[in-house]
């Protein structure tokens, strides 16, 4: 199949091409595509599956995005931040589950995240060589630069759509694009490995901008790629919205595998959640699984998406 061949080879197609991809029904295709991804998977990345161990630090939030489960706006939701004993706890199961990141994911929450500066540079002292990752939104550069000297390494922002006017349909203002490419841009400077992406099936995403998306995502060359499904919300603004599609967010993966071989790309919950497991995503060209370790009374509070906390 010569599709998939060049873009194995050249990590690259032209729109159309990968139009093609996205929408086909043709099955023998879509099977090779998700099979050169796995392989490409395994000749880059190898037979592991890379555990991350994430702590849902807190569901606060400054920001009212239309499709979230944790929204400023969202009422009933119990708002929670967890203590420093309670971070240092969480890490210490991970480490003594052997793995060898902790991800620290919460809304976005500036005061918050620099309270975390202290905390992180206790993780650093107790894990010398565990890494950090830190998914905290959007926040003043100095504090990147604090969180970044305190000892983290990596840091996750979704840019959630590369098209800024579908940007604009999901994010009210103050929300811009703009502001969360600048961001990716500074935390990249500032020597984080930087993960980007967005979910499939957005109210009011088109192929068109999937295209988008990928054309984004390749040439910033992010390190880690996370793609999940979108999955409506009670008591959010599109709650009656359909999901989005499985089928389409494990062709996205594979696509992403190959034409970025080298990125950490997960196999996300919310993907899981439409499929059951992570297997699929795995066979596509995932390579990551991020496993939750927030306290059990916490959890179930970090509720972004429907059916989240049952996977
Ligand atoms: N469906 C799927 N993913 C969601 N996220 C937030 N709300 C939803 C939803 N309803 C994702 C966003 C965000 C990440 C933390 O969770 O992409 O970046």
């Amino acid at each position: 199949m010569r599709t998939i061949e060049t873009l194995k080879s050249t990590h690259n197609l032209p729109d159309a091409e990968l139009l093609e991809l996205l929408e086909t029904a043709d099955e023998a295709l879509i099977r090779q595509l998700k099979a050169a991804a796995l392989e490409v998977k395994l000749a880059v990345k190898g037979e592991e599956v890379l555990r991350r161990g994430l702590i849902e630090w807190s569901n606060v939030c400054r920001n009212d995005c239309l499709y979230c489960g944790i929204r400023r706006s969202r009422q009933g939701v119990a708002r929670y931040t967890l203590s420093r004993e309670q971070i240092l706890s969480c890490c210490e199961r991970i480490h003594a589950a052997g793995i060898g990141t902790f991800v620290l994911q919460g809304g976005e929450n500036p005061a918050g995240a620099l309270e975390l500066v202290p905390i992180v540079r206790t993780m650093r002292e107790r894990w010398p060589s565990t890494a950090i990752t830190l998914s905290l939104g959007e926040l003043p550069f100095e504090t990147y630069a604090l969180l970044k000297e305190a000892g983290a390494n990596r840091f996750l922002l979704r840019h959630e759509t590369a098209n800024p006017e579908h940007y604009r349909q999901l994010h009210p203002a103050p929300m811009r694009l703009e502001s969360r490419l600048e961001c990716l841009h500074e935390l990249r400077r500032l020597g984080f490995e930087v993960g980007m992406g967005m979910m499939v099936g957005s109210p009011g995403q088109s192929r068109q901008h999937l295209l988008e998306d990928i054309r984004l995502m390749q040439s910033f060359g992010p390190e880690m790629i996370g793609i999940g499904p979108f999955i409506p919300q009670a008591d959010t603004p599109f709650e009656h919205h359909p999901a989005g599609s499985a089928e389409t967010t494990l062709r996205l993966l594979a696509i992403m595998r190959l034409i970025l071989p080298q990125a950490n790309i997960p196999s996300t919950t919310a993907l899981a959640v439409l499929t059951g497991s992570k297997q699929a995503g795995l066979e596509a060209g995932a390579n990551v699984v991020m496993p939750v370790f927030t306290p059990e009374t916490e959890k179930i509070k970090y509720d972004l998406y429907k059916g989240k906390y049952h996977v």
